[in-house]
């Protein structure tokens, strides 16, 4: 079986391969009402969009987003969701496939076209098919739609560290991570990036990054216990996207090395609730958020498809060497950003339904 479906009440349906005609999503669940129309979504694919600099993948894809059903002009002049399902599709204008001619007959190591072929004994291995990260341009046009459901909540997400150099957090500005190519909040970063991944693509390798999210306005009380906890549905999405290795909350992995004083969130009366003077705990506790940021690190692994040649083995099983040829992200955690963004977007506009729909 195969699940392209993700959300409960917020739900969304991804469907199309990296060089079919078209790929897409249709969303169910949106409430009505909201006002919407391609360009509320265009700024999130255009900022996932390939080809926009020499550290990115070459192919070069408009992305531009067509609303085909679900959404109606009202007689104030406003189109609207209607409530229906919100059909969303996205031409592919550059495929290359014979760039492929190679990936039909072995298996790249660390991409999934191994795994394909052994659970569904035959593959589209035209730009890996569905496995392709051109499928999260579909999510990140759902998450432009389940923005709209959560207009109290602010997602910034930015990259944080590449192969193995990370920002200096004293340098955060905000205002940065627009300015460079790489979504990164350090100037200073963001120059020794550049040599960093551009080393690595010179020289047919790729490196990995770490991408943080962090949402703030969202509520004390979104997430469902036991079994849909806001912190698990969340670690859920981000690693369903395309070469994810490893998620966090707060602290994550560290919290594992403080103590229960260092780990502590201390508490306070403040104006109109609560104030924390710590968030070790990501802004979820009990798998509910308290009302704090909530806090996401996600680690991206280099990208599998590389220039150097690496031991494989082909369909027959016979041991062969596979160089990838095509036009590959070095570093694929930065397009991941806007993906990373809309994820937490559709699983928070999914919790916030779920919360409604419990606790009015
Ligand atoms: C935005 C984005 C772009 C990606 N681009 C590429 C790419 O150009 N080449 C590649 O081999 N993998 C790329 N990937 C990763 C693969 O899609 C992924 O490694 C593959 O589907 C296997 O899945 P897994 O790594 O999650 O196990 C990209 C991932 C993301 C999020």
């Amino acid at each position: 079986m195969s699940v392209n479906t993700f959300g409960r009440l917020f739900r969304f349906t991804t469907w199309g391969e990296s060089h079919g005609p078209a790929i897409g999503a249709v969303v169910d669940g949106c409430p009505p009402g909201l006002a919407i129309d391609e360009s509320t979504l265009q700024p999130f694919l255009d900022a996932r969009r390939p080809g926009q600099s020499k550290f990115t993948t070459q192919r070069q894809e408009p992305d531009q987003v067509r609303i085909l059903s679900g959404v109606f002009e009202g007689q104030d002049g406003v189109r609207r969701t209607t409530g229906t399902p919100i059909s969303l599709m996205i031409e592919n204008v550059d495929q290359r496939s014979k760039d492929y001619s190679d990936v039909a007959k072995a298996y790249r190591p660390g991409h999934a076209d191994y795994a394909y072929d052994a659970k569904y004994g035959f593959r589209d291995y035209r730009g890996g098919g569905r496995s392709s990260a051109r499928e999260t341009a579909s999510r990140v046009a759902a998450g432009g739609v389940a923005r709209l459901v959560i207009p109290e909540v602010q997602i910034l997400a930015y990259v944080s560290e590449i192969g193995g150099d990370a920002i200096n957090m004293a340098q955060f500005d905000a205002a940065e991570i627009g300015n460079n190519p790489f979504f990164c909040p350090d100037a200073e970063a963001a120059k020794r990036w550049e040599k960093i991944v551009d080393d690595a693509r010179l020289a047919g390798s790729s490196v990995g990054a770490v991408v943080e999210c962090i949402a703030t306005g969202v509520p004390a009380g979104w997430g469902a216990p036991l079994y849909g906890k806001l912190d698990a549905d969340l670690a859920a999405a981000m690693m369903g996207i395309n070469a994810v290795k490893g998620v966090e909350i707060g602290d994550g992995f560290a919290a594992a090395r403080l103590t229960g004083e260092q780990n502590a969130d201390p508490m306070h009366p403040g104006v109109g609730g609560p104030e924390f003077s710590a968030n070790h705990a990501g802004g979820i506790a009990g798998g509910i958020s308290t009302g704090q940021p909530v806090v996401v690190r996600v680690a991206f692994k280099p990208t599998s498809s590389i220039l150097t040649p690496q031991p494989t083995i082909n369909r027959e099983g016979e041991a062969t060497e596979l160089l990838t040829k095509g036009r590959h992200d070095p570093c694929v955690g930065i397009r991941g950003v806007p993906v990373v963004e809309a994820m937490m977007a559709l699983v928070l506009a999914d919790h916030k339904l779920l919360h409604r729909g419990q606790c009015g």
